[in-house]
């Protein structure tokens, strides 16, 4: 029986997952943990175990682990791209440490890890459609050199330990629970809100600039499905192009007006995320995922408007 430890887990991917995993592996045996316990988060604070677990903190992660028996370790704790370029040296210290942290205390407790990387781990001189597995990675934002090393950190801990290391590069995830934590992506998500809200958005990225980008629902899925996949037959372990969609800002605002036909969209482009939302593909190839686990995302842009709409919706009390 997995005992599941997730950290970060009060943020955008986390308070999904770990509703999930506790559907799944039963409520006592998936803690939660965060820096603190922030208020709106009851559902997960309540539902089940929840540690304040500061990743930084070697020490508290290997408490919380031997506390509650872990063998699985789901490290979601990180700063985004957008804020890790206004807090560089936050964002190595939380993104590295942290990491090194969690993978060390997994060697020596013989925890399993799963750990997400991200789109973010390319760069200019990566080729920028249908991006292949393995290819060049030179990011240029401290987000992305901190996913290449952790890419690196998790085969290593694996080839050189034998720690069950895995995991994907998420694209921009898109979901209406939690709001996203501040990366270059989340503007894909606001424009739902304020669709629904007020019938515009002015987007802080450019027309034309396509990025790759997933439904929640999806996300979840690969996480689960690649955590239970046969070991043996990975040889990407760390970590695995995954796709559903592509889209600039032009073609979500379509998307949405098939709901929402006065639905107005203007520009007023924010150079920072524009200059990263630059340096990342415009799109990638998953036939590793499909390959090597099957995966096989279900939905695509209008599947996913129709659904975020419906749910924002009853969020929103509109
Ligand atoms: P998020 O910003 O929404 O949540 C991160 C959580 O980590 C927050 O709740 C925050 O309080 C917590 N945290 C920050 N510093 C911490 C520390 N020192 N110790 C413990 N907790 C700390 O992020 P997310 O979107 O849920 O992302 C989770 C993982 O997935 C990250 O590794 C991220 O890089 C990756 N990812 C996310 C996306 C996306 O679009 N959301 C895309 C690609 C990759
Ligand atoms: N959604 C994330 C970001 O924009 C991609 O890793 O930072």
């Amino acid at each position: 029986m997995r005992k599941v430890l997730i950290t970060g887990s009060l943020g955008q991917i986390g308070t999904e997952l770990t509703m999930k995993l506790r559907e799944l592996y039963g409520n006592n045996n998936v803690v939660a943990s965060d820096l603190v316990a922030k208020e709106g988060f009851e559902e997960i604070i309540q539902s089940g175990p929840f540690e304040v677990v500061d990743v930084i903190n070697a020490n508290q992660i290997a408490e919380v682990v031997k506390k509650h028996n872990i063998n699985t370790i789901v490290h979601l704790a990180a700063i985004l791209s957008a804020v890790g370029e206004q807090k560089p040296q936050l964002a190595w210290n939380v993104n590295m440490n942290g990491l090194y942290n969690v993978l060390e205390v997994a060697r020596e407790e013989g925890c399993s890890v799963f750990t997400p990387s991200s789109i973010a781990a390319f760069g200019d001189s990566t080729p920028k459609d249908n991006t292949p597995q393995d290819t060049i990675q030179r990011p240029n934002t401290m987000y992305g050199v901190t996913k290449v090393a952790g890419e690196l950190l998790c085969d290593y801990y694996f080839h050189r330990f034998g720690v069950d290391t895995r995991g994907v590069r998420f694209p921009g995830l898109i979901s209406y629970k939690a709001l996203p934590g501040g990366g270059t992506t989340d503007y894909a998500v606001h424009i739902y809100y304020e669709a629904l809200k007020n019938k515009k958005y002015t987007s802080f990225i450019a027309k034309g600039t396509k990025m790759d980008m997933m439904y929640m629902p999806d996300a979840i899925n690969a996480i689960i499905q690649l955590m239970e996949a046969d070991g043996s037959k990975l040889k990407h372990r760390n970590a695995f192009n995954i796709a559903a969609m592509s889209f600039d800002p032009e073609e979500i605002a379509a998307a949405i007006r098939k709901y929402i036909p006065e639905f107005e969209l203007d520009y007023d482009v924010d150079p920072v995320r524009q200059a990263i939302a630059e340096s990342w593909p415009n799109s990638l190839d998953d036939s590793a995922a499909r390959e090597e686990w099957g995966w096989n995302p279900k939905y695509d842009l209008d599947a996913m408007t129709k659904d975020m709409l419906e749910k924002l919706r009853i969020k929103l009390g509109l």
